[in-house]
């Protein structure tokens, strides 16, 4: 059965309390009236009434004063104000204030229903929006974007890494590449949808503070083990206990607590600092670096046993220039999330010449800077489609072949070369890569658009 709509009438006026609430009742309202404002608002908060009609004119304190106090205590109601002519500018004060709508005595009833159900209505959806828009954004940022070989092996791996529920898990990849994402939905997989109900992710990052606090934190301590261990403490690992722990940045981590891990990871228990016993831990441990590790344990940074004890599974993510076939669908996925989260209509999609600047960029921020790009976007431009003037030079400056220049190196081998052949073949490549798009094209063989332009038609590689 359908809950019933409750709606609170205050005025001091009788002939108008009880011509309202019998229509309202006759129309399956349930409504408590009140003649004086005195203890209404204490009234209101009990009765918890879908809205509330209040009288501008009475004796202190009026309607304006009452609908204040609702504002300020957020008491969770709508707001009719009930006005006579020369009240009319207060109600238009009043809505500024917050009130839903308001009413001119003399009033018909049927005007009255059709405004109360207008401000049930509207607030019904607003909830449902804010609603929707939340779970919405909740599902978005659990999800990984990508088509590419390199996303869809991670993903298999992952997979089964999940279902195997491993102990410890290495992720690498540069900054911005998604470690932490797929982190979560290894963390998703393993608990979440298998119904665990709700598991601890605790993610710590061991670049953040110094060493002695990153151990306290992780282990937790016994009161007294130190000066400042007032009292007893759990530490991360047992916090996590039955969820998941994401070590953060662990090639940051020192050589002294990277020992104190590894024992953690071997024996599958820890000890809190001052404490007698051993206590077993039940979380995964995911650990997480840009660095690269295996340099690092050749120059005695990262301690070897550890790395391999934490490599058994591996999972690296590839720089988003290596895999650009995922920066359309990313780009379309983080425009669908910014567009609802500023509620911005106007954006429609990207021009295909903006597609083209974006899939060649080189992206050394990879994902997150992409992510960050079309927030901006979204933000700052007013228009339907996106194109290339939307994209700052920063971005498309990237797309210049930054690495050494092969040309540097060039040697000419003994028997000599075709010149204009190499030329030819090196522009066609040039308008390969940049599927066609001239300005790009000429940014990749580091010349002018012109030159560029006067080399194809030389060549006759128009439309090519
Ligand atoms: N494949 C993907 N699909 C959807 N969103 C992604 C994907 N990869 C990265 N992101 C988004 O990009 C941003 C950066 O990702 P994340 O924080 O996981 O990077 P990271 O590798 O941990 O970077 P850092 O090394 O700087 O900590 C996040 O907002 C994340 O949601
Ligand atoms: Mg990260």
């Amino acid at each position: 059965m359908k809950e019933m709509r409750k709606v609170f009438l205050l005025d001091d006026d009788d002939l108008i309390i009880s011509m309202l609430s019998r229509a309202l009742q006759k129309a399956g309202f349930e409504v408590q009236t009140e003649t004086e404002s005195g203890g209404a608002l204490q009234k209101i908060r009990s009765f918890s009434p879908d809205v509330v009609m209040l009288d501008i004119k009475m004796p202190k304190p009026d309607g304006m004063d009452i609908l204040r106090e609702i504002q300020d205590l957020r008491i969770d109601t709508q707001v009719v104000m009930l006005t006579s002519d020369d009240t009319a500018e207060t109600a238009v004060k009043a809505m500024k204030l917050g009130a839903a709508d308001y009413l001119t005595k003399p009033f018909h009833t049927d005007e009255v229903k059709i405004v109360i159900n207008n401000v049930i209505e509207k607030e019904r959806l607003k909830q449902e929006v804010r609603f929707l828009r939340k779970a919405y954004s909740d599902f978005v940022e659990k999800d990984i974007i990508g088509s590419s070989g390199a996303i869809e092996s991670l993903l298999e791996k992952v997979d089964r890494i999940a279902k195997a529920r491993v102990n410890n898990i290495l992720i690498t990849g540069e900054s911005g590449t998604g470690k932490e994402v797929v982190a979560r939905h290894i963390h998703n997989l393993m608990f979440e949808q298998s119904g665990s109900g709700h598991a601890p992710f605790i993610s710590v990052n061991c670049a953040a503070m110094p060493e002695s606090l990153l151990e306290s934190e992780l282990f937790g301590y016994i009161k007294g083990s130190f000066t400042d261990a007032k009292s007893d403490k759990k530490g991360l690992f047992e916090l996590a206990s039955g969820g998941s722990i994401l070590l953060d940045e662990i090639g940051e981590m020192k050589m002294d607590l990277q020992s104190k891990l590894l024992r953690v990871l071997e024996d599958r228990t820890i000890r809190r600092i001052g404490g007698k016993s051993e206590m077993p831990i039940d979380a995964t441990v995911i650990a997480t670096t840009n660095k690269n590790l295996s340099d690092a344990v050749s120059n005695g940074e990262f301690r070897k046993d550890l790395f391999f004890r934490l490599s058994t599974f591996y999972l690296h993510i590839v720089p988003l220039r290596e895999r650009r076939e995922d920066i359309a669908p990313l780009a379309d996925h983080f425009l669908k999330i910014f567009t609802t989260k500023y509620n911005n209509r106007c954006i429609k999609g990207f021009t295909p010449e903006a597609g083209r600047v974006l899939r060649s960029a080189s992206w050394p921020g990879n994902v997150r800077e992409l992510k960050n790009l079309i927030e901006r976007i979204v933000v700052l431009e007013n228009t339907e489609m996106i194109g290339p003037e939307h994209i700052p030079g920063w971005i498309t400056g990237g797309t210049m072949y930054n690495g050494p220049k092969p040309s540097n190196g060039f040697q000419l081998p003994d028997s000599g070369i075709d010149l204009e052949n190499l030329e030819k073949n090196l522009i066609q490549q040039a308008l390969k890569k940049a599927e066609n798009n001239k300005a790009l094209a000429a940014k990749l063989l580091n010349i002018s658009y012109d030159s560029l332009r006067y080399q194809v038609k030389k060549f006759g590689l128009e439309g090519g």
